[in-house]
């Protein structure tokens, strides 16, 4: 891509479809799953929900279509509220040790009386897809093959579909979770862009949003980044899953007003969130094709 990418004023940015590159990663993992299948493998994620939260429900009944849409198997498990901490345990031990699944995955978040990080420690790394185990999160600090978190993977993937170079570049990360933030940062970083992380105690967003060649957005917050935050010609990756006042599904972002400034911005919906799952079946892949002994890829 061309180095000094600008939007002229007036002219709107390229708006990023993520369902479409969704759609031509997903090609990919399904050739993947037919060259196991060869091998008599058939890949298969675990994926356990506990309770009902309504956004988790959906979250995970589109993770299920996706897997089989690409010839993963899998396996839906749902416990109610009051599930025990150590029976979900029991559980992650059980599918640890369960040669026939490839990828373990515990919707969050998980009731109060359940300690998350007690749950995610107890996934077998080698079948952490999700990349929220302190082993994958250390092998990214580090630069190390593990598994990356689906969101900021899925950024990435965003990034080099417009041959973006970081090489150099400020990013701005907006919000630092250990899921989307903290990771994002680090991946950015591996790719030599010089990244300032934002987060609620930030003094003057702006300021810095305002020298950023990159943005993500995943504050959670709706129209936190407005057009007057950011220079011409700015990457907007908007990571934001939030509702406006008649209940729509909108971003970080102010779509309309920043899409006049910047190059590249990825739509809510329609942007990251389809990306999220992309990346979560291109881990599980990559996790059966880990621990298929004849691969033994990295
Ligand atoms: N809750 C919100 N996002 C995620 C995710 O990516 N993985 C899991 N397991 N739970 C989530």
């Amino acid at each position: 891509m061309d180095e000094h990418i600008m939007n002229p004023s007036g002219h709107s940015a390229q708006v990023i479809d993520g369902v479409a590159l969704s759609s031509r990663l997903r090609t990919g993992v399904t050739q993947r799953v037919q060259a196991l299948n060869l091998l008599g493998i058939t890949p298969r994620l675990a994926v356990i929900l506990v309770g009902d939260n309504p956004a988790s429900q959906v979250y995970v009944r589109n993770k299920v279509k996706a897997c089989q849409d690409c010839g993963i198997l899998s396996g839906l498990e749902k416990y109610d509220a009051h599930f025990s901490e150590s029976a979900l345990l029991a559980r992650i031990e059980a599918l640890n040790h369960d040669p026939a699944t490839h990828g373990i995955l515990v919707q969050l978040p998980v009731p109060a009386h359940i300690d998350t990080a007690k749950v995610i420690t107890a996934i077998c790394p080698a079948k952490d897809v999700d990349g929220f185990h302190t082993a994958n999160a250390g092998a990214l600090m580090t630069g190390v093959p593990g598994f990356w978190p689906c969101t900021p993977y899925g950024c990435m993937e965003i990034l080099d579909s417009i041959g973006y170079d970081l090489y150099g570049k400020h990013a701005v990360v907006i919000g630092c979770s250990n899921i989307v933030g903290k990771p994002m940062a680090l991946l950015l970083l591996q790719k030599n862009a010089t990244v300032t992380m934002c987060h609620i105690a930030t003094r003057d967003l702006k300021s810095l949003t305002l020298q950023a060649d990159v943005i993500v957005a995943a504050a959670g917050k709706r129209h936190l980044v407005t057009t007057d935050m950011v220079r011409p010609g700015v990457v907007v990756l908007d990571v934001g899953m939030n509702h406006d006042d008649a209940g729509k599904l909108c971003g970080d972002v102010d779509f309309d007003g920043v899409r006049t400034k910047a190059a590249y911005i990825t739509p809510v919906p329609g942007g990251v969130g389809p990306m999220t799952i992309t990346m979560l079946l291109v881990n599980t892949v990559l996790a059966a094709e880990r621990l298929a002994p004849s691969l033994g890829t990295t």
